[in-house]
């Protein structure tokens, strides 16, 4: 007989990961507190499917996008339909809005969202394949002080998470109608170090020059730092804009600096664009990017609704929240006997409908290996029910931190474990 194969683990898909029940703590910690600040500033949470039409991001996202020229998971389904499992979620609340006319409702166009995002790139710190962002948009605020508003938000976002040290750069890509001049200087001046471009940014000169400033080979961002700023183009539309944005700014006391290489890796911004760095960080820096998108809705022939929004990377964001002890508060009940284990249900029935955290093991242990166990798992109480507690209907609590034990009934068990 052949010696059978060695069986292969399957693990998760590179650029994947499984967040385990101690790291789920703190995202569930981070979440709540994003929710309700959130919720402060009138945002409500929408949830939409994970993938959608293709075309939603080719046309959302843009196809000059990297998102969409190199990333994207697409695939074609049974039916045929090319499907794109989400890579970001602006396109598809856009979408939403649309279908569901939520612009027609009487109430406001705010919105958040917490949820998984999928891109295909390399893999490393920071930059993830299945990846996790916060994303919060408003619709139909044309006021620059609503981009100062979001901006804000982000910043006590991170407070109240504890982040300290993150920089926000602000930039201004501009709209439509200053948009073509810029990149026609662009373009002209780009052409002129076209052989020392990468393969990459050759295409961009000709597809969309902008896209020169997000390479990240050393010699390109070199010449790109020569290219002309699209803050020196604005029309005075966009520069009326900015200028009001960042007194927005000014009244929220918020520091920033202004970035002008800060265009985004996505086709869809104008005017206003945001993101929030950190050294700490390494490579993949930025915590948060975002910005306005004036055209989108009417792109996908919806209403003419603008639009303002960020994403978080919680992932980045994870890495900068310090850890919080947050000690176990569970009862560990222990039994001993067929009768007292059916005591020790009903005990952790009654102690649940009270609201109390409890933890029962149906495997037959000895006493001093349940209060091991016990101990291993941090929980703060035990109770010990034997045939004799069963009789008299009173316990053996035991404090799992001093050792102290002492005979109670039902009620003054409730009692103490709930006061600790
Ligand atoms: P983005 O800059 O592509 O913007 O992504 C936002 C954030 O998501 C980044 O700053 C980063 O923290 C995180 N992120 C992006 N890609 C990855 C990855 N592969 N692994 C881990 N984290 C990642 C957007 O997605 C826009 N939808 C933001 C927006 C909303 N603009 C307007 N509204």
């Amino acid at each position: 007989m052949s010696p059978s194969p060695k069986k292969r683990q399957i693990a998760a898909i590179k650029g994947t990961h499984d967040i385990l029940p101690r790291q789920a703590r703190k995202w569930q910690r981070v979440e709540e507190i994003a929710n309700s600040l959130f919720e402060l500033y009138g945002y409500r949470e929408i949830r939409t499917p994970i993938f959608e039409a293709t075309e939603l991001f080719q046309k959302g996202t843009g196809e000059t996008s990297d998102i969409v020229m190199k990333e994207m998971y697409t695939f074609v389904d049974k039916g045929g339909r090319s499907l794109t499992l989400r890579p970001e979620y602006t396109p598809s609340i856009a979408r939403a809005i649309i279908e569901h006319q939520l612009h027609l409702q009487p109430d406001p166009l705010r919105f958040y969202f917490i949820g998984p995002m999928f891109r295909y790139d390399k893999p490393q710190k920071g930059r993830y394949r299945q990846f996790h962002q916060m994303d919060v948009e408003v619709f139909n605020e044309k006021d620059p002080a609503v981009d100062a508003e979001i901006v804000e938000m982000a910043a006590r976002l991170l407070e109240r998470v504890k982040v300290k040290g993150a920089e926000v750069l602000v930039n201004s890509v501009g709209c439509r109608a200053c948009r073509p001049d810029y990149h026609l200087a662009l373009r002209q001046n780009a052409e002129k170090h076209r052989k020392e471009f990468c393969a990459d940014c050759q295409r961009k000169i000709d597809t969309n020059p902008l896209r020169i400033f997000d390479c990240k080979v050393a010699a390109c961002r070199e010449i790109a730092l020569g290219l002309p700023k699209i803050i020196d183009y604005l029309c005075e539309e966009c520069q009326v804009h900015f200028d009001q944005f960042r007194s927005y700014l000014d009244l929220y006391e918020l520091s920033y600096k202004v970035e002008p290489f800060l265009v985004r890796g996505l086709d869809y911004y104008t005017k206003t664009t945001f993101e929030f760095v950190s050294t700490e960080l390494g490579a993949q820096d930025a915590i948060l990017g975002g910005g306005r998108y004036d055209d989108m809705m009417k792109d996908f022939g919806g209403p003419d609704i603008c639009g303002i929004g960020f994403a978080l990377g919680m992932e980045r964001l994870l890495q900068l929240v310090p850890d919080e002890d947050s000690p176990e508060k569970f009862v560990y009940i222990a039994w001993m006997g067929d009768a007292a284990k059916k005591e020790a249900v009903l005990i952790a029935r009654f102690l649940r409908l009270q609201g109390v955290e409890c933890f029962i093991e149906y495997k037959s242990r000895g006493l001093g290996n349940q209060m091991g166990r016990a101990n291993k798992f941090g929980a703060p109480w035990g109770v010990i029910i034997g045939e004799d507690e069963v009789k008299k209907q009173s316990y053996q609590l035991k404090n799992m931190v001093t050792g102290e034990q002492k005979e109670v009934t039902r009620e003054k068990l409730l009692t103490a474990v709930r006061n600790d």
